[in-house]
């Protein structure tokens, strides 16, 4: 079994202490924040507690490190902890910058260890069935893709909306498309604090000639967590907000009657809800981050998966900066 240290406790780091510490050996949990360590402390008594991620790096048994700090911190952490030998599941993104990213992936390669970026939504079972509807052909020629990740609030005073909301639907999209795209541009504005963007909107293209949207935004009367794909034949939408149909196929097209003149016209067949597992996505995640520890999937691949979103992610910044 393998024996995890966990880096970052205050919000979404005990999610993953809690998984590791149900599918793994637990071994250490780490926080600069020492009341929060104690806190977690006092819930694993079995782990060793440090404020300092050198004193778990400098322990031979640890296999993986998994960072759940702020994202500034995660590329020096992560560099680190792959230098140490470590295996490392690394929260999104684990880089703010492509050529950081693409060192990081490099360190990997050259000491075959893992480097999995935290993209929770790859591991979401209504995203395995989109992906799967795009990768059967289920759909027809995908056209465009476009995200809703909108509600009021949590406005973050460090990270604008592309950051904190865009990086999920970025993942998703470029993994259902598996292309990098040759435009990527954002526009947003500040609203409630200079200088972090609230509200964006982003435009890709990709060279296949396929386009992608993201509205993405902290001041919206909604909220939405929703992933529409639209293909030639049909088109699907994943909904997180909703409970049992999390994914809906929609039988509808553009189509040309033979006998007209052209025109387009529209075809509407049946809409149904495919059967999709409750299985909770951080558990799903953290399962598969253990078995690629385990030498299972493709680590190389996850790797640079995780590369190809910083650089979008950094067109997109470029682009929002202008
Ligand atoms: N996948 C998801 O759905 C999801 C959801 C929420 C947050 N996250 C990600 O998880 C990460 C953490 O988010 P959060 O909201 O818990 O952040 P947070 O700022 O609330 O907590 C981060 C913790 O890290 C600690 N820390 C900072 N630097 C450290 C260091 N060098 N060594 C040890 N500890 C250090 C801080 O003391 C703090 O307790 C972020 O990257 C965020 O993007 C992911």
């Amino acid at each position: 079994m393998a024996r995890v240290g966990v880096v970052g406790l205050n919000y979404w780091g005990p999610n993953l202490v809690r998984n590791f510490d149900d599918l793994a050996e637990l071994a250490w949990v780490c926080d600069l924040d020492e009341e929060r360590l104690a806190t977690l402390a006092a819930r694993y008594p079995q782990a060793r507690a440090s404020t300092s991620i050198d004193e778990l790096l400098a322990d031979e048994t640890v296999d993986a490190v998994v960072v759940a700090t702020p994202v500034p911190t995660h590329y020096a952490l992560a560099k680190q902890a792959l230098e140490a030998g470590k295996h490392v599941f690394v929260e999104k993104p684990p880089a703010m910058r492509a050529a950081e990213m693409d060192e990081l992936v490099r360190i990997a390669a050259d000491r075959d260890r893992v480097l999995m970026p935290g993209h929770l939504l790859l591991y979401h079972p209504g995203v395995e069935k989109l992906k799967a509807l795009v990768d059967s052909g289920e759909l027809g020629e995908v056209l465009c893709v476009y995200g809703n990740r909108q509600n009021l609030g949590i406005v973050r005073t460090n990270e604008n909306a592309l950051w904190s909301l865009g990086v999920h639907d970025l993942s998703v999209i470029l993994y259902l498309l598996d292309e990098d795209p040759e435009t990527a541009t954002a526009q947003g504005r500040d609203f409630l604090t200079p200088g972090v963007e609230d509200v964006v909107f982003c435009y890709l293209r990709f060279p296949s000639g396929k386009i992608a949207h993201m509205h993405l935004s902290w001041l919206d009367p909604h909220k939405m967590r929703k992933l529409t794909v639209v293909g030639r034949e049909k088109m699907a939408v994943f909904d997180d907000m909703e409970l049992e149909r999390k994914v809906t196929v929609y039988e509808k097209s553009p189509w040309k009657r033979a006998e007209t003149y052209g025109e387009w016209q529209t075809r509407s067949g049946d809409i149904y809800i495919p059967k999709i597992s409750t299985a909770e996505p951080l558990r799903l995640e953290c399962t598969f981050f253990l078995e690629l520890v385990d030498g299972k999937h493709d680590r190389a691949k996850v790797a640079r998966d995780g590369a190809r979103v910083v650089r979008a992610l950094e067109m997109l910044t470029e682009s929002l900066g202008r």
